[in-house]
């Protein structure tokens, strides 16, 4: 049985897609886990990060993405899952320069749209548009879920925003990291999407849950100032929310998350001085996976 870990905020441009690629390479390379990332943002940067332009177009010519995937097996038809999947993606080795076990199903830049084609899918057989949501969500679980046998951990990066695949995912996960930046704007964005992974309608309510017991944790990403004032808003969203002891700087090596290069390459080398990051995030995630599994 796979660990679903969810990386997830409304807010954009908070390291999502970077925590999940780092995470992905972590945990296959050095923890030899057997990694899926399923990548369930229509900007696809999980994807081009993991297989490079020219690989991402091929899935696509090919009808390989994750919205060929959902608009094909929908309605429960025979196709196979695996087919959707490519592997020894990602540009890093294991320590005998091989490819580690990380597969990929590749985002789509049209999954909005097959998102709302399903929805009109289902609307033809019932008229209460809470219900077709919920069977639209429903059915978006159940396909997410459909490879928990073949893999130990799979991460979803989510879009930002809600969609029905983003709150499928919230759904399904066993654990939501929420990585933010520390800015003022941030503790809405955290408190929001805490409510809805938790099912709570406000922070008091939110409050019952004692912090060791959310399903969610929240890291700090693009760290500047970690003595001054960013600190100080850290301190103050982990007095209501349960918070990684990591915190990631703003590193160079981090942004080489984003870099593809065709030769595999130590996992060391691609992340440079962000590494020491990497197996701070890495050693805090690792318990967690193989405590439930
Ligand atoms: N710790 C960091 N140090 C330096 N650059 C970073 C760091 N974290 C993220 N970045 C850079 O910030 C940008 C946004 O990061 P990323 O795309 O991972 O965020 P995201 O939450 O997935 O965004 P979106 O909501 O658009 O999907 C990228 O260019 C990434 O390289
Ligand atoms: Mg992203």
């Amino acid at each position: 049985m796979a660990f679903f870990l969810a990386v997830a905020n409304r807010k954009g441009g908070v390291g999502k897609s970077t925590v999940s690629v780092m995470l992905a390479h972590a945990l296959s390379v050095w923890g030899g886990k057997r990694v899926l990332i399923m990548d369930l943002d229509s900007q696809c940067n999980a994807s081009l990060i993991l297989i490079g332009g020219q690989g991402w177009s091929e899935a696509r010519k090919a009808n390989r993405t994750i919205a060929d995937y959902f608009f094909d097996l929908f309605d429960g038809q025979s196709l196979q899952p695996k087919e959707y999947l490519l592997h020894g993606v990602g540009d890093v080795a294991n320590g005998d320069g091989r490819a580690p076990k990380l597969s990929l199903l590749p985002g789509s830049l049209l999954l909005e749209d097959v998102q709302g084609e399903l929805f009109l899918k289902q609307a033809q057989q019932s008229n209460d548009p809470d219900i077709v949501a919920n069977r639209v969500r429903g059915r978006l679980e159940q396909l997410l879920r459909r490879f928990e046998g073949s893999f130990d951990v799979v991460i979803l990066d989510c879009a930002p925003g809600l969609s029905f695949a983003a709150l499928a995912a919230l759904k399904i996960a066993d654990k939501v990291l929420v990585p933010f930046r520390p800015d003022y704007v941030s503790q809405l964005a955290v408190d929001r999407i805490a409510l809805i992974i938790e099912g709570k309608r406000n922070l008091d309510d939110l409050e019952e849950i004692p912090i060791e017991d959310r399903r969610y944790v929240c890291v700090a990403n693009y760290v500047r100032d970690a003595n001054g004032r960013e600190r100080t808003l850290i301190e103050e969203i982990a007095l209501v929310h349960p918070m990684l002891e990591t915190q990631m700087p703003q590193r160079d090596g981090i942004a080489n998350a984003f870099d593809w290069v065709s030769e595999r390459q130590p996992i060391e080398q691609k992340y440079g001085n962000g590494v020491v990051d990497l197996k701070q995030l890495y050693s805090e995630i690792l318990p967690m996976i193989d405590n439930a599994t």
